[in-house]
């Protein structure tokens, strides 16, 4: 009888397990572009937010599985955190990037403080795994990253590995067809015809706004890394129990 008993608890342990270890990851991209870093990563749910209708398209159309919704980031970050493992966050990085005091560039604009809003909002009240990417700003930043990885700084509450992606050649001025078709293969993000970012007249803008997929993938499994641990843990907990 006790033998049963225990037995019946081991299964239970098990099956515990087993739907702890099953569950996927619930991750929350935020600005999700095209989806270059989202591009690569597997055994997800994903929910996308995107501003952009015809950008959210071109994602929807690569990732037909996932939720895209077409909203404000921002805001769907402060009301929803809660629902999610991971949170992946590109806010835009026009007024923090160099292009900023480039002759050229006339037209003045305040430098969007939501980057650093998210931030300390994901340090202090979100208990899952985040990462927030942005350029290289033009100042030093007002909090210190955790990473750089290529043009990218990256803050995040988990360890990121060094990688690099070299940029193909011409990737700043990549503009003509011939170009931003090959932006297009370099990320593996193919469709129609050129989509033009907030105005921007260069093709390729849209293109360059994105993560590699590569890049995306390994800081996807450096989290899966502690996720796993952590998911390892509780079945211990478990077959102990
Ligand atoms: C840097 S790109 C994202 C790149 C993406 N992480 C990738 O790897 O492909 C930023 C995106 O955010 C979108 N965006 C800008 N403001 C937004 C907002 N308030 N809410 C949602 N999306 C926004 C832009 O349309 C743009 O596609």
């Amino acid at each position: 009888m006790q033998n049963n008993n225990s037995e019946s608890t081991n299964t239970q342990s098990c099956q515990t397990a087993v739907m702890v270890s099953a569950a996927k990851i619930r991750v929350l991209n935020l600005y999700a572009g095209l989806g270059g870093n989202r591009k690569l990563w597997k055994d997800c749910e994903v929910t996308a937010i995107e501003m952009e209708q015809d950008i959210a398209n071109v994602y929807k159309k690569q990732h037909p599985n996932d939720t895209v919704i077409v909203g404000d980031a921002h805001q769907y970050l402060l009301n929803h955190s809660h629902e999610f493992d991971f949170i992946w966050s590109s806010p835009p990085c026009q007024t923090h990037s160099r292009m900023m005091k480039a002759t050229r560039h006339k037209k003045k604009r305040f430098t969007d403080m939501s980057l650093y809003q998210e931030i300390i909002f994901l340090t202090h009240f979100f208990k899952g795994k985040w990462i927030v990417e942005n350029v290289k700003p033009f100042y030093e930043p007002l909090i210190k990253p955790n990473v750089v990885l290529g043009r990218h700084f990256v803050w995040s509450n988990f360890d990121i590995t060094d990688f690099e992606i070299p940029n193909i050649k011409g990737f700043i001025t990549a503009g003509t067809v011939a170009e931003t078709e090959k932006l297009k293969e370099w990320l593996g993000i193919q469709y129609d015809g050129n989509i033009y970012y907030k105005g921007n007249h260069c093709p390729g803008q849209v293109l360059r706004n994105c993560v590699h997929p590569e890049m995306g993938l390994h800081i996807f499994k450096c989290m899966r890394g502690i996720t796993e641990n952590v998911i390892e843990n509780q079945i211990s907990l478990f077959a102990v129990s």
